[in-house]
């Protein structure tokens, strides 16, 4: 096995993400204003600081995506992990439909990639990330930011991404309880009808154009969805509970983050913020987490002095 040679530091700046946005199932993708910070050092023993949300799990030693992946990028290339200091502060809920694994996963191997002199590139980086994750939709988003359509192919992710509309205000409801995204992925059947796909991809068709040409007109029914959301509501009572927003005119479109089981609702020009999240609350009950979000940009890397 080699030794690594890379002393300086490594900060890394990664956003959460909504995946699926309601058709695009394991396809498309979106980076929010949240972010997971990891500041990385050469160390003689592994040690971790974690402040903010979550801070306990995200900090601990044991079971650590973000360490576990470092090491085995690493081994997987013949190279020794050396032990670091990381000093991490999150602001993404865990298990919540926010990207939270990916962007453990992006930074894990985005740390092996720097202090291993991998030299990945982009390509590598996500495509190494999302054969872990299982799919390419968060870890496309966490890594590029904007809106992102993403692909398993047999060159590795093809990914495409544009910037979306930063304008935009959206409002993220979180649950007290979270939900393992291998649990929401058994809740779906193995196969889907014909008109139920004819649905789904139409819609995405229409979520891409929405995004790309900046029309919260188009939502309502792009974000509609009959391949994930339908089997999941049972396991995401948020989702019942706030899907007939959708036909009030403040709201542009309402869909499920990810595998759940947060709630995206995106709000119409002129909707404040103040008067979305009353109405969230008015239907969820004081337990529902309100945070607002805006389309953000892709995970910022920093290579520190020492
Ligand atoms: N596309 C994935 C799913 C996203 O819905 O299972 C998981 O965050």
């Amino acid at each position: 096995m080699k030794a690594v040679v890379e002393e300086r530091g490594l900060r890394l700046k990664l956003p959460a993400t909504s995946a699926n946005l309601g058709p695009g199932f394991d396809a498309a993708g979106m980076a929010m204003s949240m972010h997971l910070t990891v500041e990385a050092h050469r160390a003689p023993t592994w040690q971790i600081h974690a402040t903010g949300r979550d801070a306990a799990l995200v900090g601990s030693l044991e079971n650590n995506l973000i360490v576990e992946t470092f090491k085995s990028v690493l081994e997987y290339a013949g190279i020794k992990a050396p032990a670091l200091r990381l000093t991490i502060h999150n602001e993404i809920p865990l298990g919540m439909g926010c990207g939270s694994s990916a962007a453990a996963l992006c930074a894990g191997v985005a740390l092996a990639d720097h202090f291993g002199g991998l030299h990945l590139g982009d390509h590598g980086i996500v495509t190494e990330a999302s054969v872990r994750e299982g799919h390419p939709d968060n870890v496309a988003a966490c890594w590029l930011g904007g809106f992102t359509v993403s692909a398993m192919t047999e060159r590795g992710v093809e990914v495409a991404t544009f910037p979306g509309d930063s304008t935009w205000e959206m409002l993220l409801a979180v649950q007290p309880t979270s939900l393992a995204t291998k649990k929401a992925r058994a809740l779906l059947p193995e196969q889907y009808s014909k008109p139920d796909t004819i649905f789904n991809v139409q819609r995405v068709a229409l979520l891409v154009s929405a995004f790309a040409q900046k029309r919260l007109d188009l939502l309502r029914s792009a974000m509609e969805d009959r391949m994930h959301q339908p089997y999941r509501q049972d396991a995401c009572p948020l989702l019942k509970t706030l899907l007939p927003l959708t036909t009030e005119p403040q709201i542009a479109g309402v869909a499920l983050s990810g595998a759940g089981p947060s709630v995206l609702v995106v709000l119409q020009t002129g909707t404040t913020l103040l008067e979305a999240e009353t109405r969230i609350v008015a239907l969820a009950g004081p337990d529902v987490e309100v945070l607002p979000v805006r389309i953000g940009g892709g995970t910022e890397r920093v290579v520190l002095s020492k």
